[in-house]
């Protein structure tokens, strides 16, 4: 994202404070005389629990970055925080925009977890069913916290304090009522938001707070003339509770936050009315809702497994809830870091990247496409603006900025104008994704509002920025930056010049879907210039530098070029393949971001190489997800970076996706090529694939794998190949996949329009498809 480099300071500032903490390294040997070293930190704090979904520790990290969260697309925390954020929050101008603090009022402690006391308790983050736990085992009861952003009332961040007496041995015993203290811990004021002091209210018999307040800076006074309101509602904490000595009780305790105030006090007034189960239980079947639409089940590493639910617990918690108590907020993009964090430079501030389309947007589409629209949408809202960037620059169509909040303006921070600058695959990027969409779900209605009007408007920013070549007679994209940017402003960058070739491309292919109701400009106009975009590659050594000029043996920060073979599936020799992957291995800096070795892990499967994709595997996540929460450091430890890092996240699903399970979406079929199980796993499901509207479940087993069906779109039947012939997918049938395919799931053609090419550089050898 920024180039680390220009951390540079602060990066050698901590990693100081981290050599003087000292960590303790074990070094393991392995049994039977290996070589391996396992490296075990032991500041680790272990995960008790033995089930999937459920992550348990006695102790909480002592780096509270590695905390959990609470979230419901609406409101998020991590959990004990002194800060709540709110999607689409912001404070600050320009690059300084972060996602603006809102105090604590929901972060409520027992005070017996708050200082050394004979009871330890037991911390628990079920992903399942989206609640955080705290157990405490007293003398004469059994107290149990639930923390929770309610998925439901997603105005709502919940507490709930069940205290359950325990019976006495002694039958003539004299019980007294039981006192469990208790503590709020909002934290300091805002540094964010004007809060006007907190005014009490009684609304149903019971002690309620409101406090108002407005943003302090507007990101881009061109874009957003006035700051934002924001009001909290949130019940009064005592002291203590007190709970007579014969009876269990829940207290609930809940703190609602919006925009309008309205809406504030309207859910929190309906909360007051609910019983304490109920509203639990509510929470609780939009969770399962979720799940049962979709999801990943790992058997025989539990690790995995919990790294799994781990990644689609946080990706859920920033992402929309659906059928909600009240109509839900625009949504403001899924950033790098989620919604529970983001307040700070290290966290990327919420905003929006490439990170979205590239990195999460692929592994959400396949299961939950709504989403996926919901992060087109973004985009879509934004458009206005990035016609105006385009402008600003001399250029055609549609620019996006490189990083957008609030309004959809260039929010780069202001350390790293040049990614701002050259980093303009991000507008490509958005463009692919496009394209996955459509491959996926065919959503005429989405090409009508606004869909074919994006994909041509990159298209046209694209043809402006292609320049043509006398003397090779190609165009040159010049004066950019890839996605390593550790080298900036350079020309024809193959991972740029691909997605500006595949924007243009599907601008073709989009005009000819549209074309009943959107008058495209200039289709062939687009393809002509994908087509004749110069392409580096070195014919001696068989493999794509990384631009033209690049030298080789140049060390790069992250997987660029490789990027090419996946996720672009830039059609090109087998050979070619495996040379961009065995070289670009030895010059990528060890310490860049997990998706590297995601990504180099699903190239090595590609190309058949299990064990070394194996281990690029176990590269792509060790020293990124951080016990006992499962929490991701952008960086490998002992360093740091931006923490909840959603971003790794993607990179790490989608090895498992499509490369383990072999999933690959074209824009006329689904493929699923050479499955097999990830590592010492002994089965693995990936439920409720989104396929043209159907619903399909592959299963990879140790003895098969197969393919299920529980619905199809009668408007888009299904055949699948099956390795041996042609099957009809019908709900209920589950085929089995014989040999390695790749088995391909195909529909009727969309339209009588011609499936736009992918070759780009046409002077260069038409490779060979893999
Ligand atoms: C045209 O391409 C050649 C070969 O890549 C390059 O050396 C030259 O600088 C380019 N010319 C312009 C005007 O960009
Ligand atoms: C980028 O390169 C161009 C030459 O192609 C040069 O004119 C420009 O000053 C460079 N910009 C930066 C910020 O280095
Ligand atoms: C593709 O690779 C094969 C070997 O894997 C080689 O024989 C062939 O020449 C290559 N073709 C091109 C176009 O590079
Ligand atoms: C991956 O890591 C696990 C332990 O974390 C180890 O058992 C396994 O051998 C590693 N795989 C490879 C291919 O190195």
């Amino acid at each position: 994202m920024w180039n680390f480099l220009a951390r540079n300071k602060q990066v050698a500032a901590m990693l100081g404070l981290l050599a003087a903490a000292a960590l303790v390294v074990i070094f393991l040997t392995t049994r039977g005389g290996g070589h391996t070293v396992v490296e075990k930190f032991m500041d680790e704090i272990e995960d008790i629990s033995d089930e999937a979904h459920i992550f348990s520790t006695l102790s909480l990290p002592s780096d509270d970055r590695f905390m959990p969260s609470v979230g419901n697309g609406h409101i998020a925390t991590n959990v004990f925080s002194d800060t709540v954020y709110m999607n689409g929050l912001y404070n600050g101008r320009k690059g300084e925009s972060h996602r603006a603090r809102i105090p604590a009022w929901a972060n409520i402690r027992l005070k017996s977890t708050l200082t050394n006391h004979p009871y330890s308790p037991v911390y628990s983050l079920d992903t399942k069913h989206g609640v955080f736990q705290v157990t405490v085992d007293r003398d004469r009861s059994v107290v149990t916290q639930r923390i929770f952003a309610h998925k439901f009332y997603t105005r709502t961040i919940v507490n709930q304090i069940q205290v359950v007496p325990k019976t006495h041995a002694d039958p003539n015993f004299v019980h007294h009522e039981i006192w469990i203290a208790i503590s709020q811990m909002a934290g300091p004021d805002s540094k964010d938001i004007a809060f006007e002091s907190p005014i009490p209210e009684i609304i149903d018999d019971t002690i309620v707070w409101k406090a108002c307040g407005k943003t302090k800076e507007t990101e881009d006074p061109v874009y957003q003339p006035l700051p934002v309101d924001v009001c909290a509602y949130w019940t009064s904490v005592p002291d203590h509770l007190v709970v007579p000595h014969f009876r269990s009780r829940v207290f609930t305790f809940v703190m609602t936050v919006d925009k309008n105030e309205t809406v504030a006090r309207q859910e929190f007034v309906k909360i007051l009315q609910e019983d304490g189960e109920e509203l639990f239980e509510k929470h609780v079947e939009r969770w399962l809702k979720l799940y049962q639409q979709g999801g990943m089940e790992i058997e025989g590493h539990l690790e995995l497994a919990k790294i799994v639910h781990g990644i689609w617990y946080y990706f859920m918690s920033s992402l929309p809830s659906e059928g909600t108590h009240l109509p839900a907020d625009k949504f403001f993009g899924l950033s790098p870091t989620g919604l529970a964090r983001g307040g700070t430079f290290d966290d990327y501030e919420g905003h929006n990247f490439w990170d979205t389309e590239i990195w999460m947007f692929p592994s959400i589409l396949l299961l939950y496409p709504r989403y996926a629209h919901a992060l087109l949408q973004y985009r879509l809202d934004n458009v206005y603006v990035a016609a105006e960037l385009a402008k600003l620059t001399g250029n055609k169509g549609y620019r996006f900025p490189w990083e957008s909040a609030y309004t959809g303006s260039e929010v780069t921070q202001p350390c790293c104008p040049e990614v701002a600058e050259f980093e303009q695959h991000i507008t490509g990027c958005i463009a692919f994704a496009a394209r996955q969409y459509l491959a996926m779900t065919r959503d005429e209605n989405w090409l009508k509002h606004g869909g074919c009007s994006i994909v041509t408007n990159i298209a046209d920013f694209w043809a402006s920025r292609a320049v043509i070549n006398y003397t090779t007679g190609l165009y040159d994209i010049e004066n950019v930056m890839g996605p390593d940017e550790d080298h900036s402003n350079i020309t024809n960058s193959v991972f740029t010049n691909v997605v500006a070739g595949y924007s243009l491309y599907l601008a073709q292919y989009v005009s000819c879907l549209c074309k009943s109701y959107y008058m495209a400009k200039s289709p062939d106009h687009w393809a002509d210039i994908a087509w004749s975009l110069a392409m580096p590659y070195d014919e001696t050594l068989n493999y794509h530098p990384q631009f033209q000029d690049y030298k080789r043996g140049d060390f790069i920060k992250q997987a660029d070029a490789v990027l090419l073979g996946f996720p672009l599936q830039y059609p090109m020799n087998i050979s070619t393949r495996a040379n961009d992957l065995t070289y670009y291995e030895t010059v990528t800096r060890s310490n860049g971001p997990a998706m590297t070795w995601s990504m180099h892990s699903i190239g090595q499967l590609d190309i058949e190489e299990n064990l070394k994709a194996a281990k690029l595997f176990n590269k792509s996540y060790e020293g990124y997800v951080r016990e006992p929460f499962k929490v991701w450091s952008e960086l490998r430890r002992p360093r740091v970076g931006a923490v909840n890092f959603l971003t790794g996240m993607g990179g790490f699903l989608q090895t498992l996706m499509f490369g383990y399970a072999g999933l690959r979406i074209h824009l006329d079929r689904l493929e699923v090529n050479r499955p097999q199980l990830p590592p010492e796993a002994t089965r693995f499901r990936i439920k409720g694939i989104k396929y043209l509207g159907s619903n399909l479940t592959l299963d990879i087993g140790i003895m098969e794998t197969t393919l299920t069906v529980s619905s199809i779109d009668a408007n888009w039947p299904l055949t699948m190949n099956n390795g041996r012939y042609n099957v009809t997918l019908v709900p209920g049938l589950t085929v089995t996949l014989s040999g390695s395919g790749p088995f391909t799931i195909r529909s009727l053609p969309w339209k009588n329009c011609k499936l736009p090419a992918d070759t780009i550089g046409q002077n260069y050898l038409r490779p060979i498809g893999l």
